[in-house]
C-alpha cells in the first residue's frame, strides 16, 4: 500500500512571520482524520526555523531546489549535505519553473536527483509538459524522457524509491487542472515506464501538481495511480491545504 502524500511548494512566498503563522496553523488543523504524509518545502531561509516548528509532529520538511555539488566555489548555492544537515527529507528537483526559467536541463536534473539520494534526501522529481507539446500530442515523449534522463543517470530502483509529481506546465498556476483522467492517464504511463525499467513501480508515490485546490482534490485522489498532489499557490492556505490533505 503507497501511502498518500501532500506536499506543498510555497514557491517564493513568505516572511518569517507569515511562514511562522502558516505552519502553526497547519500544525493546529493536524487531525488522525488525515492519511497522507504532510511535506511542507519553505524557501531555504524558512527551513531552519520550520524544522524547530515541526519537530514534535509527523509533518516533513523539505527544500524546493538543491545544487548538483556538493560543496566549493558554487556562490549562492545550497548543496544536499547542507539541507540533509538542517533537517529536510525531502527536496523537489525539475520543477518546470526551473527547468523554464532557470534553464535547468535533463542532465542537470539527473545529477540533482543524484546528489540529493546520495545525502539521504528523498527526491521530489518534477516532470510535465507544456501546452504546445500537450497540443502536438507528445506529452508522453515529453515525460518519458525527463524521467529517462534520470533513470539513465542513476538506475529505475532509485527512481522508484522517489516521488515523481507530473505537473503539466499549463496547468501550473493557471487555474487549469488536468481532469482527473487526462492526469491519470500520464500517471500510469510513469508507472509503466519505470516498471519497465526495472523500478518498484507499484511503491512509487506519483503526484498530481498543477492547481489543486479543497474543490478539485478529492476527484483527482480518486484515480488509481494517483497518490497525493504537489500543492502551490493552495499550499499558502493553511485552512486550503488541510482540506486538500484531508481529500486524501
Ligand atoms: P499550483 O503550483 O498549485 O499553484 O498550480 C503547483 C506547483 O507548481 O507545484
Amino acid at each position: 500500500m503507497r501511502q498518500p502524500m501532500v506536499a506543498g511548494n510555497w514557491k517564493l512566498n513568505g516572511s518569517s512571520q507569515g511562514a511562522k503563522a502558516l505552519v502553526d496553523g497547519i500544525l493546529a488543523g493536524l487531525d488522525d482524520t488525515i492519511p497522507a504524509q504532510i511535506v511542507i518545502c519553505p524557501p531555504f531561509v524558512y527551513l531552519q526555523q520550520s524544522r524547530e516548528m515541526l519537530q514534535s509532529s509527523d509533518v516533513g520538511l523539505g527544500a524546493q531546489n538543491v545544487c548538483a555539488e556538493d560543496k566549493g566555489a558554487f556562490t549562492g548555492e545550497v548543496s544536499a549535505p547542507m539541507l540533509h544537515d538542517v533537517g529536510c527529507h525531502y527536496v523537489i528537483v525539475g520543477h518546470s519553473e526551473r527547468r523554464s526559467l532557470y534553464y535547468e536541463t535533463d542532465e542537470l536534473v539527473g545529477r540533482k536527483f543524484e546528489s540529493a539520494v546520495n545525502a539521504g534526501l528523498v527526491p521530489i522529481l518534477c516532470v510535465g509538459e507544456s501546452l504546445t507539446e500537450r497540443e502536438k500530442g507528445i506529452t508522453e515523449t515529453v515525460v518519458g524522457r525527463q524521467l529517462k534522463a534520470v533513470i539513465d543517470q542513476v538506475g529505475a530502483i532509485q527512481v522508484s524509491q522517489a516521488v515523481i509529481a507530473y505537473e503539466p506546465v499549463w496547468a501550473i498556476g493557471t487555474g487549469l487542472t488536468a481532469s482527473p483522467e487526462q492526469a491519470q492517464a500520464v500517471h500510469a504511463y510513469i508507472r509503466k515506464e519505470l516498471h519497465m525499467a526495472g523500478g518498484a513501480a507499484d511503491e512509487t508515490r506519483l503526484l498530481y501538481g498543477g492547481s489543486v485546490k479543497p474543490e478539485n482534490a478529492a476527484d483527482l485522489f480518486a484515480m488509481p495511480d494517483i497518490d497525493g498532489g504537489l500543492i502551490g499557490g493552495a499550499s499558502l492556505d493553511a485552512e486550503s491545504f488541510l482540506a486538500i490533505c484531508r481529500a486524501t
